[in-house]
């Protein structure tokens, strides 16, 4: 018997948490994964007693190594699209104004700010972003070239503060592409 879901649509889904060899990021990978998700969750630790038993694959990596990243991402290649990335992996280092040392800043701005960065840059596909453009493409440069020749144009000579998106749809349809197609997808099938 298929065991209920409090939240449902996790199901099966990718799901990558970030410093979840314990604390939240355990708790978080713990519970998706009880939740229908398939998880992987990554940290510093060789290994996560913390998630023994709980379905819940584990990786360890320094989440501010983009190497590393690309290997996660060559790895999930091919497989089902990752639907999910929790940057939960963070450190704080405290002291004095004064007394920073810039190998301190220079770590947590690598860890809290770059390692989620290379997260989404590595994993967060193109195909995430066509899902949610209605022209269903990206853009060509020339496009926006016509748009800046237009503005500078006398043809455009009353056009003043005005922000025109050239993003295929994807600003004014505010997500409701992904809607309508999982309503289709429901109705008459992918
Ligand atoms: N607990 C709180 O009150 C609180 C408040 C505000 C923000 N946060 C943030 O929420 C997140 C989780 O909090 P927590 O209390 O579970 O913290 P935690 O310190 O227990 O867990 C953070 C995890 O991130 C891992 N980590 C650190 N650097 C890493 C790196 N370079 N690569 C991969 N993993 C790395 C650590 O090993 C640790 O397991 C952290 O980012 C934290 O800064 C927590």
């Amino acid at each position: 018997m298929t065991p209920s879901r409090r939240h449902p649509g996790l199901t099966d889904r990718v799901v990558v948490v970030t410093g979840a060899a314990g604390g939240q990021g355990a708790a978080e990978a713990v519970l998706l994964a009880r939740e229908g998700a398939r998880v992987i969750a990554t940290d510093l630790a060789v290994e996560a007693p913390a998630l023994a038993g709980s379905g819940v694959t584990y990786r360890s990596m320094d989440v501010a190594d983009e190497g590393a990243w690309g290997a996660l991402a060559a790895e999930l290649a091919g497989g089902p699209p990752v639907r999910g990335l929790v940057n939960n992996a963070g450190i704080t280092h405290r002291a004095r104004l004064g007394a920073v040392a810039r190998t301190d800043w220079d770590r947590v701005l690598a860890v809290n700010v770059t390692g989620a960065m290379l997260g989404i840059q590595a994993l967060a596909m193109r195909a995430a972003q066509l899902d949610l453009t209605p022209l269903e493409r990206t853009g060509e440069a020339e496009e926006v070239a016509e748009m800046v020749a237009f503005l500078l144009s006398d043809a455009a000579a009353y056009v003043t503060g005005a922000e025109i998106p050239v993003d295929g749809g994807f600003a004014s349809s505010a997500g409701a592409k992904v809607l309508s197609d999982r309503l289709r997808d429901d109705v008459v099938g992918p």
